[in-house]
Parts: C-alpha cells; sequence; structure tokens
C-alpha cells in the first residue's frame, strides 16, 4: 500500500572498502560534475554517496565509510532516521506545501511551540521558521534592528554565520567564503574572542577586551545585536574561556543590546546539552538554529522574547519555502528522536570516548597542540611541535589519510589547521573507535615536518 520504509539497519554498521577510494562510479560522476556544476561548488571528499545511516555512508561503488561529519553537524540522529523517514513519507503523500504565509498548517505551530519549550530560558517566546542558517541569522538581525532601532551589529574574530550577503560581511574568513564576492553589508563590527589556547585570557578578561573595543568603536546605542556562536564552528571549534559568554550577555542586558545566539552548528543536543549556551546558564534574547533540527531537511528558526519577535510587522518576515511541511514533519519527529532516545546524553558519551581518544594521541604528538570540545563537537588544533605555529599541510594530510581508508573527517579553522569531529549521534561506540584507530594512523603516517 504505501512506499517501503527505509530501514537503517540495512546500512551494515561496518567500515568496507571494496574499491580504491574514489571507485570507478564515483570517478564518472565526478567527472559529469565538473562539466555541470558551477565549479565554487566544491566537495571535500570525491566520493558520491547512495545511501546512508547509523554512523556509515555507502558510495555508488558500495564502499561503507564511517561518518564523523554528519553532513556539516546535520544528521545529528543520524541520516534516514526511522522517526524522520515515518513522518515525511506520511506527510508527502498528504501535502507537500501550501505556503504557510497563504494556508497554514499546524506542524509548523508545532515547531515553533516546541521550539519555545526547548530553547534556554522560561520567558514567553516566538519563533520564526525559515530554510538555511544563513537565513535565519539574517531574520535575527532583522528582528534586532527593528525592535531597538539601532542599526549595528558585533560579530567575532573567526565566526561563521554563513554566505548570503549580510553573512558574508559576519563571516571572518576571506578563503573561500568572501573572496572577490563584496562589497559587503555596513554596520557590521568585529571583536576580538576568546580563544583560550591562543589568547591565554580567562572569560572575563577577554569579555572585558571584546566590549572595551566596541564601547569605543561602536557605542553600545548604536548597537542592535551582538551576534556569537556560544562554540564557534568552521571557526575552529572554539571553546571560549568560562565567564567569557556570561559576561557578554550581562552587558547586552545592561545596554539594551540584543544578545543572539548563533546555535546552527551546536544546537539540538550536539554539544552534549539540547543548546550549548545552557552550559553555563546563558539566556539568550534569540537563537538562532538549523542544521540538526530536521534531520537532513532544509528548516531553520529564530526563536526569542515574544517582545523583540513581535516587533516586525505582519508580512516583514517569511519566505516561500520558509517552514515547508516536510521540513516540520522531519523536525517533529528529529526532536521526538532526541527527546526519546536520550540523545543529549549520548552526546556526552561520545564526548568522553572523543576526547579520551584524542588525548592519549596528543600525549605522544607533540603536533596536536589543543584538543577541545563538547558533545560530539570535538576537534584538534594542529601545529608546528614545540609552538603554537598553525600547521594546516598536517591537517589536510591526516585528514586525506582518513579519506583513502574510508573515515569522512572535515578540516576547519581560519588557518585550516583544526580536524574537526562531528559524528551523527546514531554512531555505534565500537564505529568510533575505529574511526580513531584509522585517524591515529593516518597521523602516524603523515609526516609533514619536512616540508
Ligand atoms: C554557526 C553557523 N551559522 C550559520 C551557518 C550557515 O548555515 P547554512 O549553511 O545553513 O546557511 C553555519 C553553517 O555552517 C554555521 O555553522
Amino acid at each position: 500500500m504505501s512506499a517501503p520504509t527505509i530501514d537503517q539497519s540495512s546500512v551494515a554498521q561496518e567500515r568496507r572498502l571494496v574499491t580504491a577510494l574514489p571507485g570507478p562510479r564515483s570517478v564518472e560522476l565526478m567527472a559529469r560534475k565538473q562539466a555541470a556544476v558551477a565549479a565554487g561548488v566544491g566537495t571535500t571528499m570525491p566520493v558520491f554517496a547512495a545511501r546512508a545511516g547509523g554512523g556509515i555512508v555507502v558510495d555508488v561503488d558500495g564502499n561503507h565509510l564511517i561518518d564523523l561529519g554528519s553532513g556539516i553537524a546535520v544528521t545529528t540522529v543520524g541520516s534516514s532516521a526511522p522517526r524522520v523517514v515515518a513522518a515525511v513519507q506520511q506527510q508527502v503523500a498528504e501535502f507537500t506545501h501550501t505556503c504557510f504565509m497563504v494556508t497554514p498548517y499546524e506542524s509548523y505551530v508545532a515547531v515553533a511551540e516546541a521550539l519555545n519549550r526547548l530553547t534556554p530560558g522560561d520567558h514567553e517566546k516566538r519563533t520564526a521558521l525559515f530554510n538555511s542558517g544563513a537565513e535565519a541569522v539574517e531574520n535575527a538581525v532583522k528582528i534586532a534592528r527593528t525592535a531597538t532601532g539601532r542599526p549595528a551589529v558585533a560579530v567575532f574574530d573567526h565566526a561563521y554565520h554563513g554566505r548570503t550577503n549580510l553573512t558574508m560581511a559576519m563571516t571572518a574568513k576571506v578563503m573561500p567564503y568572501k573572496h572577490g564576492f563584496g562589497p559587503f553589508a555596513s554596520e557590521v563590527y568585529r571583536a576580538p574572542l576568546s580563544y583560550p589556547f591562543r589568547d591565554g585570557l580567562d572569560g572575563p578578561t577577554a569579555a572585558a577586551r571584546a566590549l572595551d573595543l566596541l564601547e569605543k568603536q561602536v557605542g553600545a546605542d548604536n548597537l542592535a545585536a551582538l551576534v556569537i556562536e556560544p562554540i564557534q564552528g568552521e571557526g575552529g571549534f572554539i571553546v571560549p574561556a568560562p565567564g567569557f559568554l556570561p559576561a557578554l550577555a550581562a552587558w547586552c542586558r545592561a545596554h539594551g543590546v540584543v544578545f543572539v545566539a548563533d546555535e546552527v552548528q551546536t544546537g539540538f543536543a550536539r554539544t552534549g546539552d539540547l543548546f550549548a549556551c545552557e552550559r553555563e546558564g546563558v539566556v539568550p534574547d534569540l537563537v538562532v538554529s538549523a542544521k540538526g533540527i530536521a534531520g537532513g531537511l532544509p528548516l531553520s528558526a529564530v526563536t526569542g522574547r515574544a517582545e523583540l519577535m513581535d516587533a516586525a510587522h505582519a508580512g516583514g518576515l517569511g519566505g516561500t519555502y520558509g517552514g515547508n511541511p516536510l521540513a516540520c514533519a522531519a523536525a517533529l519527529a528529529a526532536i521526538e528522536t532526541i527527546e526519546a532516545d536520550g540523545l543529549v546524553q549520548r552526546a556526552r558519551d561520545v564526548e568522553d570516548l572523543l576526547l579520551t581518544r584524542l588525548r592519549a594521541l596528543q600525549a605522544v604528538d607533540p603536533r596536536i597542540g589543543d584538543v577541545r570540545g563538547r558533545g560530539a563537537m570535538v576537534a584538534v588544533e594542529l601545529v608546528r611541535p614545540g609552538g603554537t605555529e598553525p600547521d594546516p599541510a598536517l591537517a589536510r594530510a591526516v585528514a586525506a589519510a582518513a579519506h583513502a581508508e574510508g573515515v569522512i573527517v572535515l578540516t576547519c579553522g581560519t588557518h585550516g589547521n583544526v580536524l574537526r569531529f562531528l559524528p551523527p549521534l546514531a554512531i555505534s561506540d565500537a564505529l568510533l573507535h575505529e574511526a580513531f584507530d584509522v585517524v591515529e594512523r593516518a597521523f602516524a603516517a603523515s609526516d609533514t615536518t619536512a616540508g
């Protein structure tokens, strides 16, 4: 009667290479990609996916790869997670789109209710839904500007907020995200971050340094919003020193500046809390979520104080696809999965395993300058032995060696010298251990000190 439910267990949970990577079918498809797809759209691996589930991505040649990337922190509940598959299958048969701004539907409201319940703080909240993380960040800025009547936005060194025009201005790193794409939006100001490995400052001192700059160079009265990732993602999985976020939030409160937590990468159990801000009891005025929210379907949200969210006039927020019914059905199923399967705790268990493995490696390898992160969002920063000079060549070499052995790992960081690990929470401990055996061998095989 209905379409067969895709059974995740049909994806064997084992690393298995049946060809060299990339295999012949991937090579064929990559040639077609090069002829058909804009060159600016790059890929981490030249390997095409055929299916995925649990902790495994199966490629078009039948290779089974261990997934330590989750499609950049998206498939937190797993790819094709059973509840998500069932909910989307049902929804796709009922209706695919009406546009919430034309004839609304219940699932959008239910997602808003869930986000109002789950985001930090028990004040009255409202939510608006969008498609991508960048779009939601832009809308958070729109909301903050209209609510405060102020123009300026503060962001931080190493920040990543997206690739649209305003979010390019908010993103720090020029290559590849901004180079040649200007001019950028105005009234965006950058402050120094807390980066314990590199600045050695405690949180309150680092916050005082950032706030002093903003007060002198922008002025609190001109600032609509301060936008920050509680743990920076693309910038290098930088965990600020304790006290940094609370000090920024307190200053925002004192000066009527809207404190916006960009939890696009850190949200939805990824860091061992539902939202990363919770760890230090920080209650943002606005929370931006995306990625892990909907098990792989495109959905993003701004959730925050009712008086701020309701400041925009009717029709001022929205978009054709924002809160699409398939994405909303997926989000409700993903949220149910996180809650029913105890995935916040699972992220903490994954953190223990990852940090234990990486610290053991650091103890014998001076090229690992720092091990950091929380939950299933953990990274190593690679340096020249004996100092802190970034070593991006080593990060590239280790990633390439892991890829060749069938483990998907990603790099990040302003200097490109950070290896980041973002496994889906549906992965088994056995696969994680196997993946880190591969990573260990990749470090041993990657001697870049000669060049
Ligand atoms: C913290 C953060 N904000 C915003 C974005 C942009 O999200 P999207 O790629 O969905 O536009 C990302 C994406 O990586 C992100 O990590």
